[in-house]
């Protein structure tokens, strides 16, 4: 009842030599058995969209404005994100709430944004080291749930992304029980925060996922995929996990 979604961010990374990693990406999984995303920065998403084809690969932003347009310089609207080719944005990375001050108010501005734009919001939170080590994990991924999701969140144009700060890039992965914990307790929490459409919304897990680990975090009840950073960027890293969540949603296939 949802569909497993394997997503790439990559960041500040990539130019349009990057392209051929898509290409090859596309040539290894050239009938998906799973949605695929990517995430590139603003500037390659219109090349990254023509160049997919009649892949049925998805394309991401990974910030959007929550205006339509005006007077913000250097800012990309949801509707230019849209027009450019994506489909996804993703809003709320804690490296965003870090470097830019984003508070959950605006992650759901964004949010209302990407829904407007007629575009999937891909939102994001976790936990800081110091507040897992507090005891404080679900209290932090709680609040940012309720604050960061908007009204109006479907199964259609909301996914949620888990990502601990302490995870991201440090090569560090929680246990499959503090992901099963966190993703069941955000799962519940949805279905109170959206009410029926809570069940049908893809929670992600995201933070240091590779080959060698993917196939035991798809294993953890209620996590629908990846939201890949490092391991994202080269084929040959991306498409083993890609190839881990297809035979995940295999084996649930009846
Ligand atoms: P890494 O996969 O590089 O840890 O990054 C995770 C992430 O932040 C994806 O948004």
């Amino acid at each position: 009842m949802r569909r497993r979604l394997a997503a790439g961010n990559w960041k500040m990374n990539g130019t349009s030599a990057s392209l051929s990693e898509v290409d090859a990406l596309l040539d290894a999984h050239p009938a998906p058995g799973v949605e695929m995303v990517l995430c590139p920065p603003a500037t390659l998403i219109a090349a990254l969209a023509a160049r997919r084809g009649r892949h049925p690969l998805g394309v991401g932003g990974q910030d959007c404005h929550p205006e339509p347009s005006g007077a913000h310089t250097g800012d990309i609207a949801a509707e230019m994100l849209r027009d450019a080719g994506a489909g996804f944005v993703i809003v709320g990375h804690s490296e965003r709430r870090a470097d830019h001050g984003e508070d959950d108010a605006l992650v759901a501005a964004k949010a209302r944004a990407a829904h407007r734009a007629g575009m999937v919001a891909i939102v994001c939170l976790g936990e800081t080291l110091e507040e897992r080590e507090e005891g404080r994990t679900l209290e932090v991924v709680g609040r940012q749930l309720d604050a960061s999701v908007p009204d109006g969140a479907t199964g259609g144009n909301t996914v949620i992304a888990y990502e601990p700060v302490w995870a991201i890039g440090t090569g560090r992965v929680p246990t499959t029980d503090q992901i099963a914990e966190v993703h069941g307790f955000l799962r519940d929490r949805l279905s109170a925060r959206i009410g029926a459409q809570g069940a049908f919304v893809r929670l992600l897990y995201g933070g240091s996922v590779k080959g060698s680990n993917a196939a035991e975090i798809f294993a953890v009840p209620d996590v629908d995929g990846a939201l890949v950073g490092g391991a994202s960027l080269k084929a040959a890293d991306f498409s083993p996990i890609v190839a881990a969540l297809e035979e995940a949603a295999a084996r649930e296939a009846p």
